[in-house]
Formats: structure tokens, sequence, C-alpha cells
């Protein structure tokens, strides 16, 4: 079992994450140690239930705790709502009223799942401690750390992504890779996707390694799977500590290929994924550096082919630039009007540039987005 501990403000504390092949056999002795085991609230989405569920209450169960409560809501991002929200804070009331424990609340499951449970652990009761146990790719590399959770909201029909949401660290990370054998090969790519941004932010040894291993990650060989997840929660555990609250500059580094890709996520009602759309935001990005002289035109061809390698996308038809510009003009990282890029100067390293002119960003997004 592999450990990295995220050291936080001393208000916020500090929390460990745990990798490795199997280790949720070991997350009751975690919370015991912790002091947060006297009963669970586990929630979760009914196909990650189904496919692991039994597995972790066993464990939980084997090792004497059995103050357990389940609770499912639907999978995809359109479940992340208000909906689902009032739904499980009745059904966290249900579990809690007439008892004395102390409820810890426990996610099983993908970023949404993660966002939703992070969510409720913070509003209920001023806070319940939090536990993660991603169960995807994206979740073990990305949403999981970093404290960040929240909820989708409609309003006059149309869904405004992660508007209700607060910063709230959980209290311990468990990422069984086993849990990943069963996820389908599209959110394999998902999370590459999220690694391959980390290793061009800050490791070009990520990137590289990733390069040389691409087809036993693919096929999701334990080994490479557990190195590449320990390297990019190092990367984002690090960005974390510095900026925890994104009120420093720091963690906008993260953000490098989501601008463009959370525009394309949100143009296309989200029928292209995080990953996806982070790809190709990735690649345009990239090439906006290589137009504004940051970045040389090998680099970006490498950065093109292992994407493209990958499986995940190049380009889309599924939106177009127009849409593509208005949403990009809502992200909340511009300020005063002016916008915010992060962009590759190599392999591993990036910079933030503001006020890039319209015309190169529409450059750049040109054969790239291709609906009309
Ligand atoms: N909080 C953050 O910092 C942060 C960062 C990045 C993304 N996010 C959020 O994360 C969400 C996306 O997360 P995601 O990519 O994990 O998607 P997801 O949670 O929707 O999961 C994708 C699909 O995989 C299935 N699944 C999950 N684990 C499985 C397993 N082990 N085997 C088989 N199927 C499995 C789920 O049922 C779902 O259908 C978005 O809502 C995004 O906003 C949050």
């Amino acid at each position: 079992m592999k450990t990295s501990k995220v050291h936080l403000a001393a208000k916020t504390g500090s929390y460990d994450i745990f990798i490795g092949k199997n280790i949720a056999r070991e997350l009751p002795a975690q919370l015991k140690t912790l002091k947060i085991a006297e009963s669970i609230f586990l929630i979760s989405d009914p196909k990650v239930f189904g496919l692991h569920g039994n597995r972790l209450l066993s464990a939980l169960k084997n090792a004497g705790i059995s103050n357990i409560g389940t609770a499912l809501f639907g999978r995809g991002e359109e479940n992340k709502s208000w909906k689902n929200y009032e739904k499980l804070i009745n059904n966290l009331i249900d579990f809690d009223f007439g008892k004395k424990n102390k409820i810890t609340v426990m996610a099983l499951g993908g970023g949404v799942v993660g966002d939703m449970a992070g969510f409720i652990a913070s509003v209920y009761r001023r806070g319940l401690p939090f536990v993660q146990v991603p169960t995807t790719l994206l979740s073990a590399v990305d949403s999981s750390i970093g404290g960040k959770t929240g909820i989708d909201y409609e309003r006059n029909g149309k869904v405004i992504k992660n508007i209700l949401g607060h910063f709230y660290q959980p209290r311990l990370v468990c990422m069984d890779t086993e849990f990943l054998k069963t996820l389908e090969d599209k959110e394999i790519k998902n999370g590459l996707s999220e690694i391959i941004k980390y290793g061009i932010i800050k490791n070009s040894a990520l990137f590289y390694y990733l390069k040389r291993n691409l087809s036993k990650a693919l096929k999701k060989d334990s080994e490479i799977l557990t190195y590449l997840i320990r390297e990019s929660c190092k990367i984002k555990r690090n960005v974390v500590q510095l900026d925890e609250k994104e009120t420093k500059n720091i963690r906008t580094i993260l953000n490098f290929g989501h601008t463009i890709g959370h525009a394309i996520e949100g143009a296309s009602n989200f029928r292209v994924s995080h990953g996806q759309a982070v790809a190709i935001g990735m690649i345009c990005e990239t090439y906006m550096a290589n137009e504004m002289g940051l970045i040389d035109k090998a680099s970006c061809k490498e950065i093109e082919s292992v994407i493209e390698n990958t499986g995940l996308p190049v380009k889309t038809s599924a939106c177009g630039i127009k849409d593509v510009m208005h949403i990009m003009k809502y992200d909340k990282k511009f300020q005063s009007g002016k916008n915010k890029f992060v962009l590759p100067v190599k392999i591993g390293k990036v910079c933030v540039k503001t006020g890039i002119p319209e015309s190169m960003i529409l450059n750049s997004l040109k054969n790239r987005i291709t609906k009309n």
C-alpha cells in the first residue's frame, strides 16, 4: 500500500491518500484510527454499488462496523442535481434520527458521487467527517483530492454546472485499484486525459511514462495505473497544499485544457465528456501557445499524438465555435473582463497568460470544433 499525505492549513487539518491493490480491506482499520467508524452513511450509484458495494460492506462489517446506511442515486452528470441532493438529505435524516452515533459520510463512486456526497457531508449538521472511495480513474487522480464538492443547478431550463458547492476536505481517501478493473474503456480514457494534463503542467517524466506504457494503461494494468495515480496525486496534492481555496493563483495551473474544455462540455450539452473535452481543450491551448511563440511545433505534435493514441478525440462536431466562445466569456477564471489561459511552454511546464486576442483563440478552435 502506498500512502501520500495531504498537509493543509492547521484549521483544515491533513489527510492520507491510500493507493493500492485491494486496499479497501484496510479501510476499516483506518476509520477506527481516525475515530470516525461509529456509523457510516454510504452514498453510491446503482452500477458501482452493484459491482463493488458488497465487497466494501463486507470489509466494514467484518471489522465490526455494522451501523451502516446506504443511499443510492442515479448515475451520470444529470443526476448531480438539487432533486437528488434533497432525496439524499432525507435518506440521511432517516438514518440519523433516533441514533446517538456520530455519522461519517462515505462516497463510493466516480466524481459525480464524490462531489454530491462531499457537498452533503459539508452541510449536514454543519459538517460530518467525509471519506472518499473513488472508483473511476478520473476521480482517483482528480476529484477525490483537493476538497472541491458540489452539485449542478437547473434554472430556466439550463443546467449550471457546479454552481452550488464548498471547499470541504475529506478525512481520508482510499484508492483501491481493483475497483478500476470494471471500468468501461471510455472511463479509463477520461482519466488518462487528466493524467496527460498533469504530465504537461508539471512532470515530463510522467508524460513520457504514460506514452511508453499507454497500451498497458488502456488494458488497466494495475502496476501501471498505480504509478500513474500516485504521480498524478502528488502533483495535485502539492498544488492544493499551496493554494487550498484557489485564492493565490497557484491552483490555476490545474486548469490547463479546461478553459476551452469546460466551454466544449457546456456547448455540447455534456454530450462530450469532461475528459474528452479537456483533451480537445489541451490541443487548442497548446496550438495557441505555439502561435504566441511559447512552445515549439514538435512538442505540439507530441502532445497531440499522445492524446490521439489514447483514443481521446482531437476534434468534435458536437458543438459550434460560436457557442464555445460564448460560454468561455463566463469562465470563472476570467477577471475584470480579461481572459486567462494556462499555456504550455514545454512538456512539464506551463505559464499563465491573460488578455489573449479573440482572433488567436478563434484560430485555435478552427478545425477542432467542426459544427457550423
Ligand atoms: N471535485 C473536483 O475537484 C472535480 C474534479 C474533476 C471532475 N469533477 C466532477 O467529476 C464528475 C465526473 O466524474 P467521473 O469522470 O468519475 O464520472 P462519473 O462519476 O459520472 O462516473 C462515470 C461512470 O462510470 C461508472 N463507474 C464508476 N465507477 C465504476 C467502476 N469501478 N466500474 C464500472 N463503472 C463505474 C459510473 O456509474 C458512471 O456511469 C463531474 O461531475 C465533474 O464535475 C470534480
